[in-house]
């Protein structure tokens, strides 16, 4: 029997976070997580999106510090630079040309439509500046320029990723096939993590009650001290129900990080009360957030060795994102 020697192409995979702060478990669980587990089946890109993060107004200097601190920690996590492509969005300046170029092909109304654009403009009243709301234009680019099949997102970002497909195919529409027209990779569990002290909520790491979220970082005691608090409701059972949307959240979690469906989590807490829940939920993601906290420390702590890999990356991203940019510049008729 002969062997074939045939190459399959690896799928390819996108995704980007923001260098807002330290990420909560809701990025983790809905985004980060799943990042690291794709890198085995598919040609992963991955990026910290610090253009994005001047839609609202950063502190330079801490700005500076979290573009850092998020890149360590998707080392930390486990996303491997030898494996995959790990950037830093603004050392790749096609982002911000092939935005301009999405941006022609984008209209006015589906941008008002936003629902974050909304709720960031409501926030953020003194500042609704231009770059908040042609924000779907810049992560359109970002995702179209690697040409990716699948983006893994979170259930909050699915808006975005459809716009970023509106925006491909009208583009292909005109131009014959420039984009990959993308997948959403949602979780089945985790994609919408809720604030633990308003479970109606998504949980945010600009939420202004630090119980509301937990930050990958936060230490052991402080996790299981948020879960603790975490607000329930006046029943008792540990089961998915309707006006249960603080223990929804808490099984949703359990189930991310532990693999257990909802039958098999509602029978483990059998008899038990929310108590004993809570409490077996926070040190279940203690003990998945420990060793990500150890090795962050540890790898912040050497910038050299961090600069080496993000220049690299960028080198890398900059070959295919060039190629991209160039092949839509061409079909638009700019001269090259
Ligand atoms: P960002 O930085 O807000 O969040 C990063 C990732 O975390 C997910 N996420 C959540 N998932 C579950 N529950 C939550 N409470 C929760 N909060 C956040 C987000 O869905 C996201 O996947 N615009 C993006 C960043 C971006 C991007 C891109 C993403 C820029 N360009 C291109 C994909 C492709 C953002 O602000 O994510």
């Amino acid at each position: 029997m002969c062997e074939t020697t045939a190459t399959v192409e690896k799928k390819k995979v996108l995704s980007c976070i923001q260098p807002s702060g330290v990420p909560t478990l809701g990025n983790y669980l809905g985004a980060l997580k799943n990042w690291v587990g794709m890198q085995d089946e598919f040609d992963c890109t991955f990026a910290v999106a610090d253009l994005h993060a001047i839609t609202v107004r950063q502190e330079p200097a801490k700005l500076r510090q979290q573009i850092y601190s998020i890149y360590a920690l998707m080392l930390a996590l486990g996303l491997d630079p030898n494996r995959s492509t790990l950037f830093i969005q603004s050392q790749v300046p096609e982002h911000a040309q092939l935005s301009w170029i999405l941006s022609c092909y984008t209209q006015f109304g589906e941008l008002s439509r936003m629902t974050q654009f909304k709720d960031k403009s409501a926030s953020h009243a003194d500042n609704i500046n231009v770059g908040l709301f042609a924000y779907p234009a810049l992560m359109a680019a970002d995702i179209l320029l690697y040409q990716p099949d699948f983006v893994p997102v979170g259930a909050d970002q699915k808006q975005h990723l459809e716009i970023a497909r509106d925006i491909a195919l009208r583009f292909n529409r005109l131009y014959g096939d420039v984009f990959t027209v993308p997948e959403p990779y949602i979780p089945r569990a985790g994609a919408r993590v809720m604030s633990l002290q308003n479970p109606t909520k998504k949980m945010s790491k600009s939420d202004p009650n630090p119980n509301g979220y937990v930050s990958i970082l936060d230490d052991r005691d402080t996790v299981i001290r948020k879960f603790k608090r975490a607000v329930t409701d006046s029943q008792t059972q540990v089961c998915v129900g309707e006006g249960k949307d603080g223990v929804n959240n808490l099984i949703g979690i359990y189930s991310a990080i532990t693999g257990k469906s909802e039958e098999e989590i509602a029978r483990e807490f059998e008899g038990k009360g929310y108590g004993d829940f809570k409490l077996a939920v926070g040190e279940t993601v203690a003990d998945a957030l420990a060793p990500i906290r150890t090795r962050y420390n540890e790898l912040i702590a050497d910038k050299k060795q961090l600069e080496v890999y993000y220049r690299e990356g960028a080198l890398r991203a900059e070959r295919v994102a060039r190629k991209t940019l160039c092949k839509a510049m061409k079909k638009v008729g700019f001269v090259l």
